[in-house]
């Protein structure tokens, strides 16, 4: 994810503002980070954006722009709201600042030391703690993402923003190789990484996020569902202009991004494997990671856009993916629905955290990777 951010300013954008000017309204069925359902519903040709995720947490950063017409001051709603968590912490938590510091990386910060953090994070009954503290966040980073999580605003519209600020500096601090999948380990190799990561803000990040989520807003209210694409285009009506851009893994999408889901549901259940992954029932399953239902999901998703007269801009990686499916064929799929044009940009596609590529050619850490994309302009016959 976040591929599509770089692509904007590389055309995409360009293309999607066009094609807004005779559009009713824009839904993207699969939302992600939200950098493309933000970019549409601040565009100034002001259509209404219906943005849709299987994940909660892409959708809580969906809503934080494109549900609200209007700005709003950050500063009053953070003052109290990290009020409220640094009374939290110091009332019910009972901590201090100087009961989590973290020792020098080179004086006292050994396997040791993160063993005790994970004892002490695991004897913690709040989610993120007991299920990530230690491993993804250093303890003092935990207990406050839960603190935060507790004492969100009350309010509808800043508490969508107040989380989703908090999801995006989770992300951020997270010490993991670019999603969380697995969490850098106390080893002599990856010991600084995980260090380094440690020793970032999430309150101060939380706080810079929000001041920036909160100046940006829709130019028409639009809505975030958390819901299957698939289920979706019964909604859809002739005038709509579709975005879509689906799974290209055979690995689901919630294997990479559990804490921030947890983070968005607020709570978990018991953590397995190295990963730290909660169970399956929290964690969304898609039939375009399945490389035996990809291609009918497509199928059916065209299929059915097509029915309801609306248009669509598809992309998809050119090269083989393991889900099964490729540029090609997807464009071959579209073709039966609709008068397919079709480009190409160079794009970066992630490598959703795994140390090989789709040919088994290892990239070690490297998150991304340069492509191309296939961007296909659907029109309805
Ligand atoms: C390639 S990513 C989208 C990236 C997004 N365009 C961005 O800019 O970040 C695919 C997204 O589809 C979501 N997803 C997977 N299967 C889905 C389904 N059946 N319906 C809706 N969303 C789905 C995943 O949770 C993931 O967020």
């Amino acid at each position: 994810m976040g591929s599509k951010r770089w692509m904007l300013g590389n055309g995409l954008g360009h293309l999607i503002r066009n094609e807004l000017k005779t559009a009713t309204r824009f839904v993207d069925l699969f939302s992600g980070s939200a950098s493309v359902a933000h970019f549409a519903a601040t565009s100034p040709e002001a259509v209404p954006v219906i943005a849709c995720d299987i994940q909660k947490f892409a959708v809580v950063l969906a809503e934080a722009v494109i549900t609200r017409t209007r700005v709003f001051d950050p500063d009053l709603i953070w003052t109290s709201w990290h009020e409220r968590a640094c009374r939290y912490l110091a009332d019910v938590r009972k901590f201090t600042a100087a009961s989590a510091s973290l020792p020098g990386l080179r004086d006292g910060f050994t396997r040791e030391f993160v063993n005790q953090e994970r004892q002490r994070c695991a004897d913690d009954k709040q989610p993120i703690t007991n299920a990530y503290g230690g491993y993804y966040f250093s303890r003092s980073q935990a207990l406050w993402i839960d603190a935060l999580r507790a004492t969100l605003p009350s309010n509808a519209a800043h508490q969508s923003v107040a989380l989703a600020a908090l999801i995006a500096a989770a992300s951020s601090c997270s010490a993991s190789p670019g999603h969380t999948a697995q969490p850098f380990r106390p080893s002599r190799g990856a010991k600084e990484f995980l260090y380094s990561a440690w020793c970032r803000d999430p309150v101060t990040q939380t706080k810079q996020t929000m001041a920036m989520l909160a100046a940006r807003h829709a130019v028409k209210k639009g809505a975030a569902l958390c819901q299957d694409a698939n289920n979706y285009t019964t909604d859809l009506e002739k005038g709509d202009l579709v975005f879509l851009d689906p799974p290209y893994s055979s690995v689901h999408y919630s294997r990479f991004y559990h804490v921030l889901e947890t983070i968005a549901r607020g709570v978990c259940g018991p953590v397995d494997g190295t990963g730290r992954y909660p169970p399956p029932t929290e964690r969304p399953r898609s039939s375009y990671s399945v490389a035996s239902e990809a291609a009918s999901a497509i199928e059916c998703l065209l299929k059915s856009i097509a029915e309801r007269e609306a248009k669509a801009i598809l992309t998809f990686p050119q090269r083989a993916c393991s889900n099964g499916l490729s540029g090609p064929d997807v464009c071959a799929i579209s073709e039966k629905y609709f008068r397919v044009k079709s480009t190409f940009k160079r794009s970066r596609f992630s490598t959703l955290g795994g140390t090989q590529d789709e040919n088994g050619n290892g990239y070690g850490r490297r998150a991304r990777l340069k492509t191309h994309e296939l961007i296909l302009t659907l029109t309805p016959r």
